[in-house]
Parts: structure tokens; sequence; C-alpha cells
């Protein structure tokens, strides 16, 4: 009896020794710092640019979708164009996450930061702070022209001075936090700048490094982000959603639908209310994008939704 007690006392001990010592990791590991190249990318004042910057910002890079609150949706699809003031709100079971400010405010938006600390948030998911993003933003590798027009017009907006509340994680989010998160950055090389012509190579660019087309339109493990199904082959569950297959296999929701069919649906907007797919911002894509991302879309292989991962990444 003696005996027992000694070894349920000793296990007691130890147990304890390991949460102590597992909760004081996690709570160092909250504030990990992480290092990332700075891309050569500087913005311009020249209109030209501030002009292509506006058309990716509000087109099909989709940053109003996120860095507004959803109620601006609607004066979004009206045409107008909302501020990029962030604060929406990713209720995740992890804990919460807001979209930043990002118009040029100098204490509460991107008027803290250069040029290089802007483009390195982009593309290697580095804060400027030197902290881990969450993996929320496509734009790995969009090219150093497109980065650089896309902080060009961030620079001429509308400064609007908005604190946004820190991000909050409970137990699990901590936990995941200290240990899962590690900053995503570009897969092979990162263009200088990609020719813009209605051509399906074009419309590869847009449809995986700037509108997402495919971290949506893929299956994948939610808790990871990893691709378990063959790309635009669709069958992710989304907000009470699945996506459509985008490929040419004859279950494709394009397989019966023509170029003209398919901008005419972008054109159209969000029909369904709940629709995480940034339709109003795609609406205002522009004709020669469409195409290419319509021709691009009808030159992949036939696969089956929720395909297991053969041929592409
Ligand atoms: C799918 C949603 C989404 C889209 C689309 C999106 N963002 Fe973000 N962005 C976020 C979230 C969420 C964060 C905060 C991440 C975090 O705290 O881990 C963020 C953070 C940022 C930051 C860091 C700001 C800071 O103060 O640290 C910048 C800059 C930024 N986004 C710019 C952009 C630009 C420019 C675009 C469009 C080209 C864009 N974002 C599109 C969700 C998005
Ligand atoms: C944030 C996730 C997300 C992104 C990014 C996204 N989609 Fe979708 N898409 C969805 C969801 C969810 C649906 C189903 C609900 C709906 O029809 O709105 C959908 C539906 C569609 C449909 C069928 C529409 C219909 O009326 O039958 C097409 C076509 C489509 N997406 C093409 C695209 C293309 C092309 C892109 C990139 C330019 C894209 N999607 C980007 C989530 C996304």
């Amino acid at each position: 009896m003696k005996r027992f007690l000694k070894i349920l006392k000793w296990t007691g001990i130890i147990i304890l020794v390991l949460i102590v010592g597992v909760t004081v990791t996690v709570m160092l590991r909250q504030e990990l710092k992480f290092d990332g190249p700075y891309p050569e990318v500087a913005s311009s004042k020249d209109s030209a640019v501030i002009a292509r910057g506006k058309e990716l910002v509000f087109g099909p890079a989709h940053c109003a979708d996120c860095h507004s609150l959803q109620n601006a949706d609607s004066l979004f699809n009206l045409g107008q164009n909302v501020e990029l003031s962030g604060g929406y709100l990713f209720d995740m079971p992890i804990g919460k996450i807001y979209t930043k400010n990002i118009t040029p405010d100098s204490t509460t938006g991107i008027g803290r930061y250069t040029d290089k600390e802007i483009a390195r948030a982009l593309r290697y998911g580095v804060g400027p702070d030197g902290s881990a993003f969450f993996d929320f933003m496509p734009f790995h590798n969009t090219s150093d022209e497109d980065l650089s027009a896309i902080i060009s017009y961030l620079r001429a907006q509308k400064p609007v001075k908005k604190e946004i509340p820190k991000n909050s994680f409970n137990t699990v989010g901590k936990v995941v936090k200290a240990f899962l998160i590690k900053p995503v950055g570009p897969a092979g090389e990162v263009p200088v700048s990609v020719k813009r012509d209605s051509t399906a190579e074009y419309g590869k660019y847009l449809s995986v490094n700037v509108a997402n087309c495919s971290g949506c339109h893929t299956r994948r493990d939610l808790m990871t982000g990893e691709y378990t199904g063959e790309l635009f082959a669709g069958g992710l569950e989304l907000e009470g959603f699945v996506t459509p297959n985008l490929t040419t296999d004859s279950s494709g929701r394009l397989f019966t639908w023509d170029q003209q069919q398919f901008i005419t649906r972008f054109r159209e907007g969000k029909k369904l209310e709940k629709s995480p797919m940034p339709w109003n911002s795609f609406k205002r894509m522009s004709d020669a994008d469409l195409i290419a991302v319509y021709k691009y879309l009808k030159s992949l292989k036939p696969y089956k939704t929720g395909q297991p991962l053969i041929a592409s990444k």
C-alpha cells in the first residue's frame, strides 16, 4: 500500500512538472519572431501604376473582400469603393483573427510600414513585427510588378484612423500558434513581371497566384491547408457550401459553359447571399482577365470531384 502511494505521489509530481513545462513553453512561444527576405519592391507615385494597383485591389486580388467590414459588400456590389480599414473578424475554432487596417494612416494603418515590410508580409507571410501570419492571403507568387502596383495604390488611398483589436487565441489556439504556425512563402521562383493578355498562361497566373480560385476550388485538409485533391476539381466544404469542380470533366460546372456565359456569370456578381466566393470583387475583372481565366480552366485535364492528387501539385 505504502509503495502504491509513493508511486502515486511521484506520478503526480511528474505530471505536474510536465504540465507546468508545456504551459511555460507555450507561453514563451507566443511571441516567436521569424525572418524573411525583403522583396525588391518599391511603391510609385505614377498614376498608371496606381490605377493598375487599384484594379488589382478591387478586382482579382479581392483585398476589399477581407479588409473591409462585411456590410460593405452591398456598397461594393453597387460599384462603390469601400475603405480598406480592416477589422473584419474571422471567428475560428482556435480564436479570433482580425483583418488589419491597410489604409495609409500613420498610427493605425500601413503608414507605419515601409514598402519592403508590406511586400514581405504579402509574399512571405512575415508581419512587420516579425510574427508569422495565418495563411489567409494567396499572394506568395504574385509578381514584383503587381506587388509594387498594389502597394502604390494602398499608399494613394485616403488614410483612415481605426485601431484594430489584437488577435486573441484560446488554449488550443495558443498551442497551435506555439508549435504549428510558420510563415508560408512562395513556391518556386517569383516572376518580376507577367505579360498581361488573354492567354491561358496569364489565366493560370491569375487563377493560382492572384485570385486564389485554386485555393477554394480544390479539396484540402482544413487543419493544415494542405491540398488533398486535384487542383480545381472542387469538393472543398466552406461555410455550408461545397465548391464546384472547374475542370473539363463532364461533371464540372463549366462543362456546358461557353466563354460568353462565363463572362456573364461573373458580371452578375453574388447570387447566393452567404457564398464565401468574392463575386463582387471578381465582377469588376476586365473581359480580358476573365477570358484568360476561362481559357486556362478549359485547358485543364478532366478530373472527378475529390479525385486524389495525381498529376498536378
Ligand atoms: C481572404 C482574406 C484576405 C484577403 C483576400 C486579403 N487579406 Fe490581407 N490580411 C488578412 C488577414 C486575416 C490578415 C491578418 C493576418 C494575421 O494577423 O495573422 C491580413 C493582413 C494583411 C496585412 C498586414 C498588415 C499589418 O498591419 O500587419 C497587409 C499589409 C495586408 N493584409 C494587405 C492585403 C492586400 C494588399 C490584399 C489584396 C492584394 C489583401 N491583404 C487581401 C486577410 C486577407
Ligand atoms: C473564397 C473561396 C472561393 C474563391 C477564392 C473562388 N471561389 Fe468560386 N465558388 C466558391 C463557392 C463556395 C462556390 C459555390 C457557391 C456559389 O455559387 O457562389 C463557388 C462557385 C463558383 C462557380 C459556379 C457559379 C454558378 O453560378 O454555378 C464558378 C464558375 C466559380 N466559382 C469560379 C471561380 C473562379 C474562376 C475563381 C477565381 C477567379 C473562383 N471561383 C474563386 C468559392 C470560391
